[in-house]
């Protein structure tokens, strides 16, 4: 059987598509749901706020009403997390005790939102969008592009400490796909050239600006505005001038 070049191209990409499918990021940003403890993950690895954390962890909590400190769970880890760089099971048994609730309650959100790191990660935190639309628009290329020039694979950080790689699911950003989050940052509209470029630009120490990486401003379309052209015509515009 003869198969035309478009088809095997196709046949081709539904290949590579059913891999992201199946092999989504079982090793994400939390690992495991269940805890073990490990000689540098355990009750007793030291974590305590800093002072002026301690500071931040009172603000946050003064913009909860009396009894419903629990309601801060997710900004207080947050701070726990970028104080440590990833949460240890003892800086989770922290925010328990600063919200006074059971440390199980802060377990169940930290390892539920893959933005929780209960592992140790390198410095910079590569998550690859591989959803539908990123997916459509070859997030494949992207992925595989940022696996050779590191050379690691989803799961696993470089033998420097520099860089982490994990698969995820949407981030929100659909309309600039393929697009990936570094640390804070999302770059998007991405080529593989593109992303070898941001690497090299991280390794070298130097913070590429985030955002489209095509030209476009933000989200707006690829070929320029296609409404909202000129100044708003006004309140009266419409109203018919017989009534
Ligand atoms: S599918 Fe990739 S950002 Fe939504």
């Amino acid at each position: 059987m003869f198969l035309s070049a478009a088809v095997r191209s196709a046949v081709s990409q539904t290949a590579r598509q059913v891999r992201g499918l199946h092999q989504s990021a079982t090793r994400s940003a939390g690992g495991l749901f269940v805890h073990r403890d490990t000689p540098d993950n355990n009750p007793d690895t030291p974590f305590e706020f800093t002072e002026e954390n301690k500071k931040r962890v009172q603000a946050i909590l003064s913009q909860y009403p009396e009894g419903h400190k629990q309601a801060a769970t997710i900004p207080v880890l947050d701070l726990a997390q970028r104080q440590h760089g990833w949460l240890p099971i003892s800086a989770m048994n922290k925010v328990a005790e600063v919200l006074g609730v059971a440390p199980m309650r802060v377990y169940e959100v930290a390892t539920f939102y893959t933005m929780f790191l209960r592992q140790p990660v390198g410095k910079y935190f590569i998550q690859v969008c591989t959803t539908t639309p990123c997916m459509l628009c070859n997030s494949d290329s992207i992925l595989e592009a940022i696996q050779n020039k590191l050379g690691i694979k989803v799961g696993e950080t470089t033998p420097d400490k520099m860089f982490t790689l994990i698969e995820v699911e949407c981030l929100g950003a659909c309309v600039n796909a393929p697009m990936v989050q570094i640390n804070d940052n999302y770059y998007e509209d991405l080529t593989p050239k593109d992303i070898e470029v941001i690497i090299d630009e991280l390794k070298a120490g130097r913070v590429p600006p985030p955002g489209p990486r095509n030209g476009r401003f933000s989200c707006e379309p690829v070929g320029g505005l296609t409404s909202l052209k000129g100044p708003p015509p006004g309140p009266g515009f419409g109203v018919r001038s017989d009534l």
